[in-house]
C-alpha cells in the first residue's frame, strides 16, 4: 500500500518503516501517525514479516506531534478526538517485536514513539527529549509515564519540567537505549538485529516480549507467576521440542512457528 508520509520496504523477514516528512523532521502529523497504525497492521497481519523497524532519518527520528498542526485546536476538538495519542497505542500494543531506530531528534511524541517500541537503537548524533514544557503544553502520548518508568523520576522530572535534550551517551547510561550505533550503520544494524530476532520461533518471541512488557504493569509477585505460566506453556509449543532437539543434536533448530 502506498503511503503519504512514511516509506515501507521489506528487506528479508523485516518490515522497515521509515517516517518521511523530511521538511517537517518527520513530525507527527495525523496523516503521519494514520499511515503508521495502517502500516503496522499491515505487518502485525503479514505472516513473512517476524519484525518491525521504525526510523526517521539521519537529522530527526521525529520533532514531536505536528505543532503547526495542533496550534489550534481547542479543548472539545482534542478530548472528542482522543487527540491523537489514542492512534499512536497501535504501535505500542503490536504484538510482533518493534526496534526503534533513533538518529537525530526524537522529540516530544518522537521520543514517546520511540519508548513505545520494544527497543530503541540509537545513533551518536541521536538526542531525547521532552520539550512540550517550553511550548505550553505537556507530553500527552506517554511521556511522563514510559520515560519515568525507563531512566526514574529524577531525570525524567528534570527533562519534563525544563525540556532539557538527553544525548545518545546519556540515555545509553540512563537505560532508556539499549544501545549506541554510529549514525551510519544506524539502520543496517537495527535490520540486522530484527532480522535474528524475526529467524527465531514466532509464538516463543511473541510470549518473551509479552512477558517483559508484563514487568511494567504489575508486582514482582504476579509478573513471575505470569512468567512461569507463560513458560510453561512453551512446553506446549513443537518449537520448545524443535529448539531444544536441535542443541542436543547439534544442529541448526527448524522452527515452525506452532
Ligand atoms: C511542526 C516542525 C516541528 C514540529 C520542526 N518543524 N519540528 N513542524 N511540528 N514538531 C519544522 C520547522 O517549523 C521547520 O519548518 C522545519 O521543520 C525545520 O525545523 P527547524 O526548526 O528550522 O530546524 P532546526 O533549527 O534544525 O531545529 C530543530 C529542532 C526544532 C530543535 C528539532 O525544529 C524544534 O525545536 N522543533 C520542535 C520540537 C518540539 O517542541 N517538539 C514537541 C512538540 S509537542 P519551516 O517551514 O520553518 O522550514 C509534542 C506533544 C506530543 O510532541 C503529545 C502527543 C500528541
Amino acid at each position: 500500500m502506498p503511503y503519504e508520509t512514511i516509506i515501507v520496504e521489506h528487506r528479508g523477514p523485516v518490515a522497515l518503516i521509515t517516517l518521511n516528512r523530511p521538511k517537517a523532521l518527520n513530525a507527527l502529523s495525523d496523516q503521519l501517525v494514520t499511515d503508521l497504525g495502517n502500516a503496522v497492521d499491515a505487518a502485525e497481519a503479514d505472516d513473512n514479516v517476524g519484525a518491525i523497524v521504525i526510523t526517521g532519518s539521519e537529522k530527526a527520528f521525529a520533532a514531536g506531534a505536528d505543532i503547526k498542526e495542533m496550534a489550534g485546536f481547542s479543548y472539545m476538538d482534542v478530548y472528542k478526538a482522543n487527540f491523537i495519542t489514542a492512534k499512536w497505542e497501535r504501535v505500542a500494543k503490536c504484538r510482533k517485536p518493534v526496534i526503534a531506530a533513533v538518529a537525530g531528534y526524537a522529540l516530544g511524541g518522537g521520543c514517546e514513539l520511540a519508548m513505545m517500541c520494544d527497543f530503541i537503537l540509537a545513533g551518536d548524533n541521536a538526542k531525547f527529549g521532552q520539550p512540550e514544557i517550553t511550548i505550553g503544553t505537556i507530553p500527552g502520548a506517554g511521556g511522563t509515564q514510559r520515560l519515568t518508568r525507563f531512566v526514574g523520576k529524577s531525570k525524567a522530572m528534570e527533562m519534563c519540567l525544563t525540556g532539557r535534550n538527553m544525548d545518545a551517551a546519556e540515555a545509553e547510561r540512563a537505560g532508556l537505549v539499549s544501545r549506541i550505533v554510529p549514525v551510519a550503520e544506524l539502520v543496517d544494524e537495527a535490520v540486522k538485529v530484527a532480522e535474528r530476532i524475526a529467524k527465531l520461533s514466532r509464538p516463543i518471541v511473541m510470549m518473551a516480549k509479552e512477558s517483559v512488557n508484563k514487568a511494567y504493569e504489575t508486582t514482582l509477585t504476579e509478573g513471575v507467576t505470569f512468567e512461569r505460566r507463560l513458560f510453561h506453556s512453551t512446553f506446549a509449543t513443537e518449537d520448545q521440542k524443535e529448539g531444544m532437539a536441535a542443541f542436543a543434536e547439534k544442529r541448526q533448530p527448524d522452527w515452525k512457528n506452532r
